[in-house]
């Protein structure tokens, strides 16, 4: 048997209804003359970050509008926007595997100084729903991220946001 999107055509001399062709395997006999685009380039991390942020920023952002550095108890001060790897379940919680990146633009610059990072995977800390916080930082745009912090001085803080799966966002109301 040929593999599927093989180079001839038996559809062309079987009678359409008794196709059996998968719709996933198109086979386009039309002459390209026009040079197929270069693969586009696998996103990277920002240096020093873990492989599982590589392309973030493409991911569904979260915030309606850039959240503004608060005027108290800022623990990520900055101009800043989130961005989530999975989709809220109609629940109110995030799927395991939820990868959440806040990014933040310290006052005063214009780079990406801060990236705290919250990460769902099952049974790692059911007392907090499973979420691990980590946070980096960085002093200039070419700098490699450090970590800063992470764990129990993360989600104590976070633990105000219980009722809507720690994080913080839906509590307030900033979320789209
Ligand atoms: C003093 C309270 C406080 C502490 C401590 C804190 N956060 Fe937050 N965090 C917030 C608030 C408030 C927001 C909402 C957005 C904003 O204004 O920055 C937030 C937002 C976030 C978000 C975006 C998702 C969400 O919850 O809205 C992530 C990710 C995050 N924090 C990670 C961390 C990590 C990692 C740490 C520990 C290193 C940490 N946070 C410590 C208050 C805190």
């Amino acid at each position: 048997m040929a593999a599927c999107g093989g180079g001839s055509s038996p559809e062309d001399a079987a009678p359409a209804e008794t196709q059996t062709v998968l719709d996933t395997a198109p086979t386009d006999p039309a002459p390209s003359t026009t040079v197929p685009p270069p693969a586009p380039p696998r996103p990277k991390p920002l240096s020093g970050l873990p492989a599982f942020t590589a392309g973030y920023d493409g991911w569904r952002k979260l915030n309606r509008k850039p959240i503004p550095p608060r005027q108290s108890a800022d623990a990520h001060s900055g101009t800043k926007n989130v961005y989530a790897s999975k989709k809220l379940r109609p629940s109110g919680s995030f799927p395991n595997g939820t990868i959440l990146v806040k990014e933040a633009v310290r006052p005063g610059r214009d780079f990406i100084g801060l990236i705290a990072i919250m990460r769902k995977e099952r049974g790692l800390d059911r007392d907090h729903n499973d979420w691990r916080f980590v946070e980096y930082t960085r002093d200039s745009a070419g700098a490699r991220f450090a970590e800063t912090a992470s764990g129990s001085v993360c989600w104590t803080c976070h633990m105000g946001a219980q009722q809507t799966d720690y994080v913080w966002i839906y509590t307030l109301g900033l979320s789209r």
